[in-house]
């Protein structure tokens, strides 16, 4: 028998949370058993040209409140997954496969995977 518990993170806006960002959660989700939510804040989608409808306490708030999350913490910038990685001893990084083969430079820290998306729905 397998007690491992595998601990799954997972990057996003989130913004006018939609179905689309609930089925990528729980997919993700049936990956493992822990899994942490990193939602990117105001500032940092600032930094990415991107300027959301909900801010960033009521994203975090609704997401953090999702039955399959278990942790949310902010994305900040792009360079800390890495870090986030280590120190939360994260086995598995997942996106949804609109970001397909960018995180691939992860694989010497963890398993990364890549999922599908929901068609037709997008909050941009
Ligand atoms: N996602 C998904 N299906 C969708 C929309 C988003 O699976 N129809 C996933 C994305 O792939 C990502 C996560 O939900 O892994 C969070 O998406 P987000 O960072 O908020 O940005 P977008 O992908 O731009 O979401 P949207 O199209 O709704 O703006």
């Amino acid at each position: 028998m397998c007690l491992k518990t595998n601990k799954i993170i997972t990057y996003g806006t989130f913004d006018l949370f939609h179905i689309g960002h609930l089925r990528l959660l729980q997919r993700v989700k049936n990956l493992g058993q822990y899994l942490t939510v990193a939602i990117s804040t105001d500032e940092f989608n600032a930094v990415k040209g991107k300027k959301t409808l909900i801010p960033y306490e009521q994203r975090r708030e609704i997401v953090e409140n999702i039955k399959c999350v278990d942790q949310v913490i902010p994305e900040t910038c792009w360079e800390q997954k890495e870090n986030d990685i280590k120190t939360l001893n994260i086995d598995i990084f997942a996106m949804g496969n609109d970001w397909e083969g960018k995180f691939d430079f992860l694989r010497d820290h963890c398993e990364v995977l890549y999922l599908p998306r929901t068609d037709d729905i997008s909050s941009t």
